[in-house]
């Protein structure tokens, strides 16, 4: 691919979205949309790659991807054949050939891109783009052939005032061209069309080519879906539902078990292991990673958390949480951000964990809040156990030595630490350090001389 740059077009106003964030950051299975054709150009090995951005939406885009591509602004949305025209400047003479793609049709995919530019390469084409056939034209570029089946035009909806809501070829918006042709052509794509349109289409250039004798050709979508573009919310949904149906399929025949696949919702950068089970109403959500053997739901919220092997969460919520091999969680209960639960943890029921780490095989059967604490390896805590981290002001944080056994319904007032093999007796309000292996009860807990264990 090395004779390949890429132009992204993500400078649409997207009216139609109506709505105060960007269309091509509005959001595809967890995934912006604007990262579909930048990721699928990547794919591609394509190296040069700018994205035609616009003033409202370069902060967010360029928060994307930060210097992995190049920008420029489309100061005003003249429309995407403007919006091309705008990347010359990055452009003009690099690379011989050049694949353009806009920002809302994600669900195109590199087994349709891919044979586009080989055969565009095969036949030394000036232009060559994706076509698809549909029941009808809708809001989307018709193609329009001769009697030999050779490209004249591209009609735009806003340019044909008779839709006959025929079947249709029609134009899918991704494109490869000889980059000599394009900028010797484009100052051809003038403002204006038959609908009263002051945009300039980088569909004229088919039109354009067709009167000059280019070599103009097209090539099929893989799967008709591939079509489907995103314009307003409803087709935001419509493509999403493809989208996660295709997700999901990836991953069964992956090797991931779904007996309800239609109840499960995983993003597109989502990773999961092989003989992992996935329950019915279970969202996987963001950049979470789940390992092998694990058994995630029914009903569990899994967002951006990692997930080690042989884990089991049963209808629980893990928000930007870890949990190595071997840990099981629920049902019913929450991690929050910063719990990080290392091997053979058990967490039952109803229980909250927020920046705290338990070491491998503590224990937490029942009911309580865990909140920025240290947990020993091995230490039992009890129903009911809370940290009071928090005095209304600042947060405070609580150590629990390995082998501890907190007693039930214990409050441990941070700041303060549970020595190791240390025990605290049910009811207990802990407000100072109890040394390692003593006995610690009452309100507030007295440190009693009896040791837990003899040592
Ligand atoms: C476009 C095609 C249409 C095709 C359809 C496929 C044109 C004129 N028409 O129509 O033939 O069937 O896609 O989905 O191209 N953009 C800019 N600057 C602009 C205008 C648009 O960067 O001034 C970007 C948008 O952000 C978007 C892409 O270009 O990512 C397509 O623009 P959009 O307005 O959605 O084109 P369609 O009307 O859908
Ligand atoms: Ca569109």
């Amino acid at each position: 691919m090395d004779q390949w740059a890429g132009v992204v077009l993500a400078a649409g106003e997207g009216k139609r979205m109506n709505s105060r964030v960007s269309k091509v950051l509005h959001q595809v299975c967890g995934k912006e949309l604007v990262r579909y054709p930048v990721e699928l150009l990547r794919e591609l090995g394509v190296q040069q790659v700018v994205v035609v951005v616009s003033p409202s939406n370069a902060a967010g885009v360029q928060a994307l991807f930060g210097d992995t591509v190049e920008y420029v602004t489309q100061e005003e949305a003249l429309g995407t054949g403007d919006a091309l025209n705008r990347a010359k400047h990055l452009l003009d003479g690099q690379f011989p050939h050049l694949l353009v793609m806009g920002s809302d049709a994600p669900l195109v995919r590199l087994h349709s891109v891919k044979p586009l530019m080989e055969s565009h390469l095969d036949s030394s084409n000036d232009m060559t783009f994706l076509t698809a056939h549909a029941a009808t034209a809708q809001d989307l570029g018709r193609v329009v052939r001769d009697p030999e089946g050779r490209v004249t035009s591209i009609v735009e909806a806003a340019e044909s005032r008779d839709d006959s809501g025929e079947p249709a070829e029609i134009n899918v918006g991704v494109y490869c061209f000889s980059t000599k042709w394009l900028w010797e052509n484009i100052g051809g794509v003038g403002p204006g069309s038959p609908g009263g349109d002051q945009e300039r289409y980088i569909t004229a250039l088919a039109a354009i080519g067709a009167g000059a004798d280019a070599r103009i050709e097209t090539g099929a979508t893989a799967d008709p879906d591939d079509l489907q573009g995103v314009n307003n919310r409803l087709q935001l949904s419509q493509v999403e539902e493809v989208q996660r149906r295709r997700i999901r399929e990836h991953w069964m025949l992956a090797g991931v078990t779904m007996p309800d696949p239609a109840s499960v919702y995983i993003d597109a950068d989502v990773k999961i292991g092989q003989d992992t089970v996935i329950l019915p109403n279970t969202m996987i959500l963001g950049r979470s990673e789940i390992g092998e053997d694990c058994q995630i739901g029914p009903s569990s919220i899994i967002r951006d958390s990692k997930i080690g092997n042989h884990c089991r969460a049963t209808a629980s919520m893990l928000e930007e949480a870890v949990m190595e091999d071997s840990v099981d969680i629920g049902p019913f209960s929450h991690l929050r951000p910063g719990a990080y639960l290392e091997s053979g943890v058990h967490i039952g029921n109803f229980v909250e964990v927020k920046e705290s780490r338990f070491a491998a095989g503590a224990v937490m059967g029942h009911f309580g809040y865990v909140g920025d604490a240290s947990i020993g390896a091995q230490a039992n805590l009890g129903a009911g156990m809370v940290t009071c981290n928090y005095d209304g002001r600042d947060k405070h944080r609580t150590n629990i030595g390995a082998g501890a056994f907190i007693g039930c319904d214990t409050m441990l007032v941070a700041p303060v630490t549970v020595g190791a093999e240390a025990t605290t007796g049910a009811g207990a309000v802990v407000t100072k350090d109890v040394p390692p292996g003593r006995l610690a009860v009452g309100v507030p807990a007295k440190i009693t001389d009896r040791r837990t264990k003899t040592n």
